[in-house]
């Protein structure tokens, strides 16, 4: 399949400015939403990252969606919507606390999920689920897309299953061309990791089942009364017992013992796995994170393994020049919408390094450090090596 390319003149913008309404990015936007239509997959940028869609009522469009990502058929979907109207066809309920939620965040990087309306989307949207996941994106080019397509639009995250997910459009096409019918490049998206999923619960409490671009302090904050649960970083999965093992421990060891096999792509539990072996340093002190994992490094390297290592700014001099054969910065501590606009991208440059061996400095769990840490630990597989 020859996957279609369309380069909008969006991405010449100021920040917060984005606009695409030039002639050629309509007329790209209209036949993009015409393969939606036709039962095509169509990539597009949103504020967190690339979707990739498909009409959510068409099962055989949908099921092209979990072909070309090789997603595990029991994930289910999240449904994009343009507008509010559009939400009362897909939903039969919408408890206050959501649409409190709604009215503060939508568009916006939020998925509610809500009791599905039976009948009006393919079950392989749900995954058999009685309930949704529903986002309003507020990217101009994904608003554009839905509103022409006209149709509720599933899209999950637009990268290979298992792999980081893309912020580039150029991410989209190193893991799906060939695979989908189009991508709509709109330059880099804008927070850098997905939406915060949250499902209002029977007791009126809002529980977040994904931390994401909106904090566990902005739901709070509109949420009224409810109490906000489930904020914190720790991802949904069991380590399994290699990670287990190197829980708390300074794994591999100095003594030589070598580090574990790459795991193989697509296991379960690891959603956002660099292809080389990952693990989260944590330190009392950022000098003494930086000196453990400086020496882990150091030995791996010894080992023969190309080394990686993933940082914030201000600690860069505690580490000796050379530290790793590829340092990347996800920008100064104190803006962790710089690190999570970085992230993922982050990951793909220690694959394309081609590195085998890569330790990440943890960040506090506070705001978008939340989501930050939440996908760090999925990429590193729960792995967490505490630094004395
Ligand atoms: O920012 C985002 O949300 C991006 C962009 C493209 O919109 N999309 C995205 O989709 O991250 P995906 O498929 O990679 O993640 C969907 C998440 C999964 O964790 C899934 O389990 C959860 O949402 N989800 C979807 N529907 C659900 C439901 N009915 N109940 C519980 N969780 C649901
Ligand atoms: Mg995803």
């Amino acid at each position: 399949m020859e996957t279609k390319y369309w380069k909008l003149n969006c991405e010449e913008r100021e920040a917060g400015q984005e606009r695409s309404d030039s002639p050629a990015d309509l007329e790209a936007i209209a036949e993009a939403a015409e393969m939606l239509r036709a039962g095509d997959t169509v990539a597009f940028p949103t504020e967190t990252v690339y979707g990739l869609g498909a009409d959510a009522r068409n099962t055989e469009a949908v099921e092209a969606i979990f072909q070309a990502k090789g997603r595990p058929s029991d994930n289910p979907l999240i449904v994009h919507i343009a507008d509010r109207a559009a939400l009362e066809e897909l939903v039969t309920d919408v408890p206050a606390a959501a649409a409190a939620l709604m009215d503060a965040y939508w568009p916006g990087p939020l998925t509610v999920v809500l009791p599905l309306r039976p009948g009006v989307l393919s079950p392989r949207v749900t995954a058999g689920l009685d309930t949704v996941g529903v986002r309003m994106p507020d990217h101009p080019v994904a608003l554009a897309l839905l509103a022409a397509a006209g149709c509720p639009v599933a899209a999950p995250s637009a990268n290979r299953s298992g792999r980081p997910s893309p912020t580039l459009a150029v991410h989209v096409l190193d893991d799906l061309a060939g695979k989908i019918g189009g991508v709509l490049d709109g330059g880099a998206a804008g927070v850098g990791l997905e939406s915060t999923v949250v499902q209002v619960q029977p007791d009126g409490s809002v529980a977040v089942l994904r931390p994401g671009g909106i904090t566990a302090a902005q739901l709070a904050a509109v949420a009224g009364d409810a109490a906000v649960t489930g904020a914190s970083a720790a991802p949904d999965f069991t380590p399994p017992q290699e990670a287990a093992e190197a829980l708390n421990h300074p794994a591999p060891d100095a003594a030589g013992k070598s580090s574990p096999a790459p795991r193989a792509p697509g296991m379960k539990y690891a959603h956002y796995a660099p292809q080389g072996w990952l693990s989260i340093v944590r330190g009392a002190s950022p000098a003494g994170a930086a000196k453990t994992a400086a020496d882990l490094l150091a030995s791996a390297r010894g080992r023969g393994e190309t080394t990686g290592m993933l940082l914030f700014e201000e600690h860069l001099p505690l580490y000796p020049a050379g530290a790793a054969d590829c340092v990347v910065s996800l920008g100064p501590l104190a803006s962790p919408e710089t690190a999570a606009r970085s992230l993922y991208a982050a990951l793909r440059r220690f694959d394309e390094a081609g590195a085998t061996y890569i330790l990440a400095e943890a960040c506090p769990e506070t705001g978008l450090g939340s989501a930050i840490m939440n996908r760090l630990l999925k990429a590193a597989a729960g792995r967490v090596i505490n630094a004395e």
